[in-house]
């Protein structure tokens, strides 16, 4: 294998209108090639969904643009700007509600009056003071969101943020992700499994599968969206096809 050159720049964007800009990213753990050679542009506003079979690197992917985690070799141009939620809340169990949203931020008392107020879009400011365990999961993380929130992101990056929602608490929750959104405007990029849930609420599906992006498939639809509707069918069709040709692949 050759030499790993690494050149990550987490400075900002060359335009305000860029918060995504991956030249050729790749990422191995060890001998193991996770993806190789990924270009992707996303931009302010915009909200993609990312789709992939089970271990394709979705998380990787989404770590490495929040700076959690180093590419191996590619450009990574990212907003400075980014926040992250994860599949779980991971709330700290020791600290109640509203210093989980600002988290290490020492600011003073304007960040309370921030907190509130990234808790009340939530729909959580009479949890403010209420300790994590006493939190339902979909409370749990809507909390996750505010903390999100309270940084006032350029580039929300979410993943899987509904996967242990019950349906009915993750429509809520899927229609306050849309909410916010569509006020704040960052771009997004949510991990999901859900194609149904992409559809409803994305502009772009991209598919990851076999280290590459396999598909970047645009859904031009009006919102607000039914699902259901007619116009959706070729849309679900391509995907599930593009899904089912990297599953099988990856299966072989
Ligand atoms: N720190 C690590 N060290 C070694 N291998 C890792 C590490 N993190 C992830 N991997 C491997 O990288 C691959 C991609 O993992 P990743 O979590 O990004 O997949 P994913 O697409 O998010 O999967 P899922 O849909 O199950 O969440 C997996 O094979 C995983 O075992
Ligand atoms: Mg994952």
């Amino acid at each position: 294998m050759s030499a790993p050159e690494l050149l990550d720049e987490y400075a900002a964007p060359p335009d305000q209108e860029t918060v995504v800009r991956l030249q050729g990213i790749s990422k191995s753990y060890g001998d193991q090639v996770i993806f190789d050679g990924i270009d992707l542009t996303v931009a302010r506003g915009e909200f993609v969904a990312l789709l992939g079979p089970s271990g394709t690197g979705k998380t990787t992917l989404l770590r490495i643009l929040g700076g959690l985690e180093d590419a191996t070799s590619g450009r990574a141009t990212i907003a400075e700007r980014t926040s992250v939620v994860f599949q779980e809340p991971r709330l700290i169990a020791a600290q109640r509600v509203w210093r989980n949203v600002v988290l290490a931020d020492r600011g003073g008392a304007a960040r309370k009056r921030s907190a509130l107020a990234a808790l009340e879009e939530v729909g959580l400011a009479a949890k403010a003071r209420a300790w994590p365990k006493t939190l339902s999961g979909g409370e749990a993380q809507r909390v996750g969101l505010a903390r999100a929130l309270y940084r006032s992101p350029e580039l929300l990056l979410l993943d899987e943020p509904f996967g242990a929602l019950d349906a009915f608490t993750r429509r809520t929750a899927q229609d306050l992700v849309l909410r916010l959104w569509a006020e704040h405007r960052p771009g997004v990029l949510l991990v999901t499994h859900d194609i149904e849930e992409s559809l409803l609420l994305a502009d772009r599906v991209i598919v990851l599968g076999n280290g590459r992006i396999q598909a970047d498939i645009p859904i031009p639809v009006a919102r607000p969206r039914d699902a259901t509707a007619v116009d959706f069918n070729d849309i679900k069709r391509e995907v599930l096809h593009r899904l089912g040709e990297v599953s099988s692949h990856a299966s072989r």
